[in-house]
């Protein structure tokens, strides 16, 4: 609903302005109080009566389609997700091993506090996860971050083996990728879009094509810093994308599911959205000189503000729901890259099981 507020002030406007107004065409200021006077007790008895017709305060709830998540963003298990920590599998020091990556090999878990034993979050195996994917049209676009979402998330649905069987072409550098997982029916597209106006461009396409996935994970940045490198450019591509992320979606939604229904084609079809952040970038270890002196934590703070102030997330009232891959790679820290900026797996994993929980609790398979 539209506040109340708002009605106050337009009704106020309304008694104000339009009376005014005609006392512009010769109205005596006794006509005027009367005209008032009229207008004020036809808005107050329209504004009561209000909420007896539906369709009218559907008409004007439709602008607000897009927050309902926000009431799930505080749903405290979807805020718990992130809450998540590292260990060693081999202590570092411990061992022979004097190359941390295999010395250091990580493994995660999710905190044990009361809140997350309250929400039951799981780490899905592959069975798990083939229920919960079954047939549904999941698509992955953005930079190097998302690929590496796409390769954890493919090695949880087809095993280490059938992930050998494509690795050289999922690694094609810059290049979109596509597969039909058979056995659970899952089609996968991963669509290279290093820039936020190829992910806009994907909205429009999609839009075109009238046909939605059922799960979209998108995430562009780093090349934009390196390349661009102006985050308030940035920032308006990104308000440009959000704009038609919600073009995308229908106007009717179902706000107790938390997910955008499909009212249109299947009702039954939510469709899940995701934005994969940046990564935390260490500015010691990156492999350019161009990419030190570009891509500096401050750089890295802007462009995040950027994306806050975007309202593309639904922490800011907006349709996607972030994977923190920055909080994430940072909690893992040195000892999980080699080049400052694209992460061991362990931490693509843990942001995977992190996306596939978010969409046990929207879908209700969860408490909330
Ligand atoms: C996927 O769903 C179909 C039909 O709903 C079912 O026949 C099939 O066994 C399911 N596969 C998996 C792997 O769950
Ligand atoms: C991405 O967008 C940039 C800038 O708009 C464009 O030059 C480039 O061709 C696009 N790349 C892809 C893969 O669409
Ligand atoms: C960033 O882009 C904006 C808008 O195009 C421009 O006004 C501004 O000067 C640019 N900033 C830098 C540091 O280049």
């Amino acid at each position: 609903m539209i506040g109340a507020v708002q009605l106050g002030l337009l009704a106020a406007c309304v008694v104000l302005f339009v009376p005014m107004g005609m006392a512009g065409w010769h109205l005596s200021r006794n006509k005027m109080l009367f005209f008032s006077g009229a207008l004020f007790i036809t808005l107050a008895v329209g504004v009561h009566l209000m909420p007896y017709f539906p369709s009218l305060s559907v008409f004007l709830s439709t602008s607000e389609v897009i927050s309902a998540p926000i009431s799930l963003y505080h749903d405290s298990c979807i805020f718990s997700l992130h809450s998540v920590m590292y260990s060693n599998v081999r202590e570092c020091d411990d061992g022979p091993f004097d190359n941390h990556e295999i010395g250091c090999k990580k493994s995660w878990q999710w905190i044990e506090s009361d809140q997350v034993a309250k929400c039951e979050f799981q780490k899905l195996k592959k069975s798990d996860a083939s229920d919960l994917l079954n047939g549904s049209w999941v698509v992955v676009a953005g930079d190097s971050q998302a690929r590496l979402m796409v390769v954890s998330l493919l090695e949880l649905v087809i095993g280490s083996e059938g992930m050998e069987r494509i690795r050289g072409d999922l690694f094609k550098r810059h290049s979109d990728y596509s597969m039909m997982v058979e056995e659970i029916g899952m089609k996968l597209d991963f669509v290279w879009a290093p820039y936020v106006a190829n992910l806009t461009e994907l909205m429009l396409q999609l839009k075109r094509n009238k046909n939605l996935p059922d799960v979209m994970v998108m995430g562009a940045g780093l090349w934009d810093m390196l390349h661009v490198n102006n985050a308030s450019e940035y920032g308006m591509s990104l308000r440009m994308l959000r704009d038609n992320v919600l073009a995308l979606l229908p106007v009717s939604s179902n706000l107790d599911a938390g997910g955008v229904e499909l009212s249109e084609s299947k009702s039954t079809r939510i469709l899940h959205l995701f934005w994969v952040g940046m990564p935390t970038l260490i500015t010691s270890m990156l492999n350019t000189d161009e990419k030190r002196e570009k891509m500096t934590d401050e750089m890295c703070n802007s462009y995040d503000n950027e994306l806050y102030g975007s309202k593309l997330l639904r922490e800011s009232g907006g349709p996607l729901l972030k994977l923190d891959i920055r909080m994430l790679s940072d909690l893992c820290g040195p000892p999980c890259t080699a080049d400052g900026m694209h992460y061991d797996g362990v931490v693509y994993d843990a942001t995977v099981q992190i996306m596939l929980n978010a969409l046990l609790i929207e879908s209700n398979q969860k408490p909330e």
